[in-house]
C-alpha cells in the first residue's frame, strides 16, 4: 500500500523533472531560463541591427562632408555604433549558441544554426573592413585639421564617399538580413 503511494508520487513528479516541463504553480514565475536567454538574444539582435542602421545614417551624413570639423564631429556617433555592434554581435552569438544547446528542439549542428554562425562571422569580417574604409576619411580630416586646413577638401570628400565602404556595408546589411530570415524560417526544421 505504502509502495503504491510512493509510486504514484514519483509518477506525478516526473514531468517536473524533465527539461522545459511545466513546473508546480507558485514556485516559479513561469518564465524559464531559456525564455530569459531568448529575450537577451532578441535584445542583442535589436542592438546589432540598430547599429547597422546607425552606420547607414553616418554613411549618408558623411556623403556631403568635405570639411574636417564636421567629419571629426561624427566620431562619437560612430563610436556609439561600434559599441552597439560589439555588444549586439557578441550577444546574439553567445545567447544564440546557448539556445541552440539548451532548447530541446534544436542542436548546435542543425544546418540553420551552422548557417547563422557562418553568416555571423562573414558579417563581422565585412563590418571590420567597412570600418577600415570609413576610418580613412576620419584620419584625413584629423590630418587636415592639424595642418590648419579647415576648409573644404576634395580628397576628404572622395574618402568620405568611399565606394568600397558603401559596397561593404551593403554586404553586411544583406548578410544580417539573411541571418534574420534564417532565424525566423529555421530552414530544415
Ligand atoms: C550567430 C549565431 C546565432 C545563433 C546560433 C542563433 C540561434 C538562435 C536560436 C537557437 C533561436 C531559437 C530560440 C528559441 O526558439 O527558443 C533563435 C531565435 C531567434 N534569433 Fe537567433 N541566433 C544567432 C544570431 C541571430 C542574429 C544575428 C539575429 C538577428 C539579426 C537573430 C535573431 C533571432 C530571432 C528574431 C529569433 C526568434 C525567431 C523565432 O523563433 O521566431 N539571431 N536564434
Amino acid at each position: 500500500m505504502h509502495a503504491h503511494a510512493e509510486g504514484f508520487r514519483r509518477a506525478a513528479a516526473l514531468p517536473y523533472r524533465l527539461r522545459n516541463a511545466v513546473r508546480p504553480i507558485g514556485k516559479t514565475s513561469g518564465v524559464s531560463l531559456d525564455d530569459w536567454i531568448l529575450a537577451l538574444h532578441l535584445l542583442s539582435a535589436f542592438a546589432y541591427v540598430g547599429a547597422i542602421i546607425l552606420f547607414w545614417v553616418i554613411i549618408v551624413a558623411v556623403w556631403r562632408l568635405d570639411a574636417p570639423d564636421p567629419t571629426i564631429r561624427l566620431g562619437p556617433v560612430a563610436r556609439l555604433g561600434t559599441v552597439a555592434v560589439g555588444i549586439g554581435g557578441a550577444g546574439t552569438l553567445i545567447f544564440g549558441i546557448w539556445l541552440a544547446l539548451s532548447v530541446a528542439d534544436y542542436d548546435l549542428w542543425d544546418g540553420w544554426i551552422i548557417a547563422a554562425i557562418v553568416l555571423w562571422a562573414i558579417a563581422g569580417a565585412l563590418g571590420q573592413r567597412t570600418g577600415v574604409e570609413y576610418a580613412r576619411g576620419v584620419t584625413k580630416a584629423i590630418e587636415l585639421r592639424d595642418a590648419g586646413r579647415a576648409g573644404p577638401d576634395a580628397e576628404l570628400l572622395a574618402l568620405n564617399r568611399t565606394q568600397r565602404g558603401l559596397v561593404l556595408h551593403s554586404l553586411v546589411t544583406v548578410t544580417v538580413l539573411l541571418i534574420l530570415v534564417d532565424m525566423i524560417w529555421k530552414p530544415g526544421t
